[in-house]
């Protein structure tokens, strides 16, 4: 049986999360400074993947408004008002814990969490060509909103703002992709 499971991230972790993010994001570096703040501020929505010795994987969620995107290795400074949006920052995986089935329980996980404290809908950037993968998480791509598109570019090419409504499917009145 995996040794690894699904835990509340801890301040200990960041270290190990900054490894997992070096190999699955390669082309797009953040400062450990990035991952210690979004924990700092938000605690409920960050998750490590791991064994009692090593992390292997991290998700990182916030309250952030809706159709609003971060910039890439930049401090938030704080968190909005209100927080009936969350942006999943990050879900990483080290490629030894991949496939392996530890990516949807990440996201169930934190679906339940952000439902029970009034969270309506969360949405992501997906890189790497994982739109499939984040369609299959229940996540669909926004489209024909130019202030996004061009948001975008700084995370390169292939890259797709994604939601996925907690409340009411379609309840949002974003054109969808
Ligand atoms: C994205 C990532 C977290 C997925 O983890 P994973 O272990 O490879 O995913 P799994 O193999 O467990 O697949 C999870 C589910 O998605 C499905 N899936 C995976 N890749 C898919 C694809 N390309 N198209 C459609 N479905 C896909 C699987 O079939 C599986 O479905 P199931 O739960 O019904 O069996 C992992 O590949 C990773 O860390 N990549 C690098 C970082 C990254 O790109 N993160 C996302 C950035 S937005």
């Amino acid at each position: 049986m995996s040794e690894l499971h699904w835990r509340p991230m801890r301040p200990g972790d960041v270290d190990g999360v900054v490894r997992v993010a070096a190999v699955a994001f390669p082309d797009h570096f953040e400062a450990r400074a990035c991952f210690a703040e979004r924990l700092a501020l938000f605690p409920n929505g960050c998750f490590v993947l791991a064994s009692p010795v090593e992390v292997k994987g991290y998700l990182i969620a916030y309250p952030w408004p809706f159709g609003a995107i971060p910039p890439l290795n930049s401090l938030l400074g704080g968190l909005p008002e209100p927080r009936d949006s969350l942006y999943l920052h990050d879900l990483a995986l080290h490629p030894d814990a991949r496939g392996q089935g530890h990516a949807r329980p990440a996201v169930e996980r934190l679906v339940d969490a952000m439902r029970a404290i009034g969270v309506r809908r969360i949405a992501l950037v997906s890189v790497n060509d994982t739109v499939p993968f984040w369609r299959g998480m229940g996540f669909t791509p926004v489209a024909g909103d130019p202030a996004i598109v061009r948001k975008l570019e700084s995370y390169g090419g292939n890259s797709h703002y994604m939601i996925r409504d907690l409340v009411a499917p379609g309840g949002a009145g974003w054109q969808r992709a």
